[in-house]
């Protein structure tokens, strides 16, 4: 009897602080930096990063997640976006924070963007993937999301998983689970590096750059007390062998064979 009211009370408890919303920027997002470069319009439909020579622009949510499946459309910025970056990604605080990390590389007019993937846990990085996308993502919106539970990190991109990053702790790899995360993104110029190195330069004549972002929804956990209450779907066949269509055919880069950078074998988590 006992048991039960407890189980019963647990139930409403979680239901109030399970959130499933469709967004609006002006009640979920607060614009962190870049004052007039980041705007809201549309009541709240649509907002927009830009980058001039000056500064770039950021904005993070007024919420923390700890699990939940997120989903941005975004339209990256159009022509030569070369030395522009495009972060999109979920963060905790401190030293040791988790990241999750979606940054989109600009490039020359023509030429494709990189997608870089990375996970941070416990403060430690170092587990990038990069690809290619098979369609222009300057021509029109398109949906990235991150699902993420106890057991796994899903990347998707118009809802394909592009990676999985599988919770490993029975080998010792730490899993982003008990640090609630804020949803962050930010436009600024990288070219000393994102563009083979610092080999191509900005175009500043294109200034300004600008990126758009519509339709976020958000189902998940708000809270540390509804931690286990909120679980992905597992991937069924279509959506593994769509995964595996990815990595073969867009995948440029995985950190997991990079066998120069890891001498001693692959991380943990690889194998
Ligand atoms: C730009 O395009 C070139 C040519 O396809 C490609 O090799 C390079 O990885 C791209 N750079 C970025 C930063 O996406």
């Amino acid at each position: 009897m006992r048991m039960k009211s407890f189980i019963v009370l647990a139930v409403t408890l979680s239901s109030f602080l399970i959130v499933a919303s469709a967004g609006n920027f002006f009640q979920d997002f607060d614009l962190t930096w870049g004052d007039h470069r980041a705007k809201i319009f549309n009541g709240g439909q649509l907002l927009s990063l830009s980058l001039d020579k000056v500064s770039g622009s950021g904005f993070k949510s007024k919420k923390e997640y700890l699990f939940g499946r997120i989903d941005m459309q975004l339209k990256l910025v159009a022509g030569n976006s070369a030395g522009t970056v495009t972060a999109y990604y979920l963060s905790s605080e401190g030293p040791t924070h988790d990241e999750i990390d979606f940054e989109f590389l600009g490039n020359m007019t023509g030429d494709p963007y990189t997608l870089h993937t990375n996970v941070f846990t416990q403060g430690k990085g170092n587990r990038e993937q990069q690809f290619h996308l098979w369609f222009d993502p300057t021509k029109n919106f398109h949906t990235y999301s991150i699902s993420w539970d106890s057991r796994q990190i899903v990347f998707l991109v118009d809802n394909t998983p592009i990676r999985v990053f599988g919770n490993a702790e029975r080998k010792g790899v730490p899993f982003p689970k008990n640090q609630p995360m804020r949803i962050h993104s930010s436009l600024w110029n990288a070219d000393d590096w994102a563009t083979r190195g610092g080999l191509v330069k900005t175009d500043w004549s294109k200034a300004p750059f600008t990126a758009y972002y519509r339709n976020f929804n958000v189902q998940g956990s708000t809270s540390k007390f509804t931690n286990a209450a909120w679980q992905s779907q597992q991937l069924d066949a279509y959506s593994r062998r769509r995964l595996r269509w990815v990595q073969k055919n867009f995948m440029i880069y995985n950190y997991c064979t990079d066998a120069k950078r890891f001498p001693q074998g692959a991380p943990a988590e690889c194998r």
